[in-house]
């Protein structure tokens, strides 16, 4: 068996698409904006950053990146982001991770209001989407993931995924995700023993754990879904946690690195950005209306 590809750079492409023709039809007044918060001088997360504000600017979001130093402190920190919590004008806020070593990343994390919380770190929209409620702000990587998943068109009711991984930024929500889908859970990670034998039996296998080629051919079982979140740079070339070369022989559906799940984790995140919008704007009408029904259009 050859397994089938999914890619994720043309999926996000035309999520990116549907979301620029929602945006473009609303007043310029409520256009969504997110502000991306950048500690440092982290070579990656400036990367990163540079390609989040591209994306949201070609689909008319706005972004505002709030550089600071790092040498600024938790106290400071926390202040500006209550202050983007208090502006009006910011939809949605995201801190860039990791932070530098004197900054505690959960207190930064539960500083930023839920509602604006778009990369869903907020411990508050982690407990939401742990008690599947729908108005969980979910992390966009493992957003992404299963839509990637929702992509091959597999019922997941009843499925055995296994997480490889148990990052709080991917392993645990994907598993939540995924819990909350109707499959059967695993989660392994580095002191998981036998992993060979628990991944053999995944119908759906995600892989985040930053190992790069960890996962071979013989792991795998006949038809099996593999989604490989990793993103690893060895000798300038990028890998993903899954040996493709050889998994792809085995698997019924795999993502490729680089093409699957990084494109998606943008795309995401500018859905949750517009999403986040959306929600403020029409519960800043209901206030000002008076209405107390739930989710309509007055
Ligand atoms: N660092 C690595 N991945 C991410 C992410 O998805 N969001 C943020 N804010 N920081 C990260």
């Amino acid at each position: 068996m050859t397994a089938e590809i999914l890619d994720g750079k043309t999926l996000a492409a035309d999520i990116r698409a549907e979301l620029a023709k929602k945006i473009a039809t609303m007043p310029g007044e409520n256009m969504p904006v997110l502000a991306v918060v950048l500690v440092g001088e982290n070579e990656a997360s400036k990367i990163y950053v540079r390609n989040k504000k591209k994306a949201a600017a070609e689909i008319g979001i706005g972004c505002e990146v709030v550089e600071l130093s790092d040498t600024i402190g938790e106290k400071a920190l926390l202040e500006i982001i209550s202050e983007l919590n208090m502006n009006h004008h910011v939809n949605g806020i995201i801190v860039q991770l990791p932070l530098p070593k004197h900054i505690n990343t959960l207190n930064v994390l539960s500083a930023i209001s839920p509602e604006k919380d778009v990369d869903g770190f907020n411990p508050y929209n982690a407990g939401l989407l742990a008690c599947k409620e729908p108005k969980a702000i979910v992390s966009a990587t493992p957003k992404g993931v299963l839509k990637l998943l929702q992509k091959t068109g597999v019922d997941l009711q009843g499925k055995h995924a296994v997480v490889v991984g148990r990052s709080n930024i991917v392993g645990r929500p994907a598993a939540m995700l995924l819990l909350n889908n109707d499959c059967t859970v695993s989660i392994a990670h580095s002191k998981t023993k036998n992993l060979k034998e628990l991944v053999l039996q995944a119908d759906i296998l995600v892989v985040a754990c930053g190992c790069p080629k960890l996962i071979k051919k013989d792991w795998i079982k006949d038809g099996a879904i593999v989604i490989d979140v990793g993103i690893n740079r060895v000798d300038g070339k990028l890998y993903g946690d899954v040996d493709f070369e050889e998994v792809v022989e085995k698997a019924s559906y795999i993502t490729p690195v680089p093409g699957g799940v990084g494109p998606m984790t943008v795309a995401m995140l500018l859905e949750n950005t517009y999403e986040a919008a959306l929600r403020q704007q029409s519960e800043t009408k209901h206030s000002k209306t008076g209405c107390s029904c739930e989710n309509c259009h007055c």
